[in-house]
């Protein structure tokens, strides 16, 4: 039975680090090496004060405080860690390819084939390689193939063990998994390396929870399990859609359908669309996945999921535009969050940056304030989406640290993240140092939006 007494996990980032973390605090008999090619983010994980590690997650920084040093490590030196190690994790990032076959739709896999490349390399003892970053159906093949075909003699065991935190719950998902997936090849060697993580998780999970599958199973089971809670978030914001044009509240509609046990309450809430950098990507994922398989019908069945997302956050900025007379060029607009939901600082894929692009591309003035994002994190965002040059985003994205001097002579305020300070605020004095009409977007249903209206505000909600 292999025995594991050293772990390596390529990549620090939001799965990787927190990940490692949680296995680290719950088996100190284990030493666990996180590495990863950024040296920033690395001397972030091992920066004395605890508040600027590199990901904020509720509940890490006691996690790291608890481990760090004790059994757990942050570090460059991604060969040593390789090579010391019986089993390793690959947490790299998979985007969306921005180039050539499958652009915008494909997960990009050459920093898993690096990985890969790296550990046959590196490797000189027999090593269990686990994929946890989330990636299409059958890349353990890829992977099994690169690592049998380049290594020298020495014996892999490949893995599909993807993870299902979410972020700004990650430690507690981790902690108190609904169920932790582990897929391998269904031989005695694939059976001992399935039953060598589950000791793993077996530290502080039930069996029960630990479902050993195949690998493909595995693969796909994550996939389309985004893919099921990004169609309900789909689904309610179409309801919000009708709801607007008729006397029917979204919120109440929501309660409704969620109270039905069969359905369920969960991932009902009406925003200005989701993000993150998963469902998105997944879902296109899957479209290319039965795409490339000839299952055209099944591709455009989620496809659509895509379409009404990106009809949300459409919806939601022409909105804006159109209850501001019609223009707001030259018009300054308040955003109350930029990251894609609250108690994290990832902005991947966040309906803010969206939002922001269009209005901006009216000439609007957007002033951001988000408790967690850095400033420099909102520039590189809208950077990305490439509608306009630096120079241009530097001249009409704001961003403040105080969210009352945010609000302040904005002829408008967006609430984009549903951050719960946003609730405690003065609302009264927010009022009283902005332009009238005073206009509140609340794209999380955050808000009390009675309360507001009697202080003066003009409130929409999603859905209402
Ligand atoms: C998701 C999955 O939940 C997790 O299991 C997987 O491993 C990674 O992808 P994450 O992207 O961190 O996690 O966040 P999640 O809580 O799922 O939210 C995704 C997006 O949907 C956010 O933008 C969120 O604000 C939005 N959302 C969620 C809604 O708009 N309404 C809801 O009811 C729920
Ligand atoms: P995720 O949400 O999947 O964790 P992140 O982008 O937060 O994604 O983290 C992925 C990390 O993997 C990044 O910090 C990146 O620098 C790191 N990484 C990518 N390729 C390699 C590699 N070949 N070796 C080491 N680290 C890598």
């Amino acid at each position: 039975m292999t025995q594991i007494k050293n772990i390596c996990c390529i990549g620090a980032g939001y799965v990787g680090g927190p990940t490692m973390a949680v296995i680290a605090q719950k088996c100190p008999e284990i030493n666990v090496t996180v590495v990863d090619l950024n040296e920033q983010r690395i001397a972030d994980w091992n920066d004395d004060d605890l508040d600027k590690l590199p990901i904020y997650e509720p509940g890490l920084k006691e996690v790291v405080a608890e481990a760090r040093g004790r059994n757990l490590f942050f570090s460059t030196d991604v060969d040593k860690a390789i090579d010391n190690a019986e089993m390793i994790f690959i947490s790299v990032n998979t985007p969306t390819k921005t180039y050539g076959k499958g652009k915008g739709m494909a997960a990009d896999l050459k920093y898993i084939e690096l990985c890969a490349r790296q550990i046959a390399r590196v490797s000189k003892t027999d090593k269990i390689v686990i994929e946890k970053s989330t990636l299409p159906v059958r890349t353990a093949e890829a992977l099994r193939s690169i690592l049998d075909n380049t290594s020298s003699g020495v014996k892999f065991q490949i893995l599909s063990s993807p993870e299902f935190l979410a972020e700004g719950t990650a430690v507690d998902d981790l902690q108190n998994a609904d169920r932790v997936l582990i897929g391998g090849d269904q031989t005695p060697e694939g059976l001992e390396a399935m039953q060598a993580l589950t000791d793993i998780y077996a530290h502080w999970l039930p069996k029960e929870r630990i479902l050993q599958t195949n690998v493909w199973s595995s693969e796909l089971s994550k996939l389309t399990a985004n893919a099921f809670l990004a169609q309900r978030v789909s689904s309610i914001n179409s309801l919000s859609a009708l709801c607007e044009k008729t006397e029917a509240n979204i919120e109440e509609v929501s309660r409704a359908i969620g109270a039905d046990s069969r359905i369920g309450s969960k991932f009902l809430k009406s925003s200005v669309g989701f993000g993150g950098s998963c469902f998105q990507k997944d879902i296109l994922n899957l479209v290319y996945i039965c795409q490339s398989l000839g299952l055209k019908e099944v591709a455009d069945y989620w496809e659509q999921v895509i379409i009404m997302n990106d009809y949300q956050k459409h919806r939601f900025a022409d909105n804006i535009i159109k209850t501001l007379y019609n223009t707001v060029s030259g018009k300054k607009i308040a955003f109350l969050g930029w990251a894609f939901k609250k108690d994290t600082n990832d902005t991947r894929e966040t309906a803010a940056m969206y939002v922001a692009d269009i209005l901006m591309e009216d000439r609007a003035t957007i002033v951001v304030y988000d408790p967690k994002v850095k400033y420099e994190q909102m520039f590189a965002d809208v950077d990305y989406l490439n509608t306009r040059t630096e120079k241009e985003n530097k001249e009409l994205l704001k961003p403040q640290t105080d969210p009352y001097e945010a609000c302040k002579d904005v002829h408008a305020i967006a609430i984009l993240t549903e951050w719960d300070e946003f609730k405690g605020y003065d609302w009264q004095k927010i009022y009283d140092h902005m332009m009238k009409p005073a206009f509140v977007f609340d794209g999380r249903n955050v808000l009390d939006g009675e309360k507001l209206e009697k202080i003066g505000f003009k409130y929409y909600g999603i859905g209402k």
